[in-house]
């Protein structure tokens, strides 16, 4: 299942996020508004308990968050992303995974891994700015799987048919939620029209 947010507040950041002329500094606070948005969207199914709360007036049945959340952002660039699910989340925990697109094959090489043990039973957040070829995305839920991650979800900010095919397919399971499925891919297996090297244009490297 993929769900893409067209809220017209998504919809206009995606439109300045976009824009080869955003420098890094708008770039970093715009993925991080669009992460706010994506992620209120994706985290909708989150269980709840229900606990009493004296208010000054009367006692109120309230609901808060059941589940362990643990982050998993894609180094390099779903670290663009983490500020902004922190701060719908701040108890979150957060493990890393380490993956780069070999420039050749497209495929993902794994060089980084550190996960809370919470990831086992608790609700794992996959973000990456960039679901592609899908392959990064494929990678990671297999590594969460493999460490006994049962609940998976995956927020990017644009994604394309390819990369949401592969995932569903690898993965029916997991839940992809974006602000954008963009029209595909190019020769170089750049999302089109994309918005480009996320990773560089977050971190300045190009
Ligand atoms: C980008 C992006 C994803 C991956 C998407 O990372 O952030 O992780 O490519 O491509 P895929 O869906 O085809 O696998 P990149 O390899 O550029 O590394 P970086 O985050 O270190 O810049
Ligand atoms: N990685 C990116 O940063 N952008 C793309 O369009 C594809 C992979």
């Amino acid at each position: 299942m993929h769900e893409e947010i067209t809220h017209p507040c998504v919809q206009h950041k995606l439109a300045l996020i976009r824009d080869v002329d955003t420098g890094h500094k708008k770039f970093r606070e715009l993925a991080t508004e669009i992460t706010m948005f994506v992620c209120y969207e994706a985290l909708k199914g989150l269980s709840v308990n229900e606990v009493d709360v004296e208010t000054p007036v009367a006692t109120a049945k309230c609901h808060k968050i059941a589940e362990e959340i643990v982050v998993v952002p894609i180094l390099r660039a779903g670290v663009g992303m983490l500020d902004g699910i922190l701060s719908l989340l701040p108890s979150a925990r957060v493990g890393f995974v380490g993956l780069y697109r070999d420039e050749e094959t497209k495929e993902p090489v794994t060089y980084y891994e550190k996960l809370p043990k919470e990831a086992k039973n608790g609700v794992c957040i996959i973000i990456d700015p960039m679901l592609a070829t899908g392959g990064s995305t494929v990678a990671t839920i297999d590594l969460l799987k493999e460490r006994g991650a049962g609940k998976i979800v995956v927020v990017c900010i644009v994604t394309c048919p390819e990369g949401v095919q592969r995932v569903e397919a690898a993965h029916p399971d997991v839940h992809i939620y974006a602000a954008s499925v963009d029209e595909g891919l190019n020769e170089k297996k750049y999302i089109v029209p994309g918005l480009g090297d996320a990773g560089d244009r977050l971190f300045g490297t190009r």
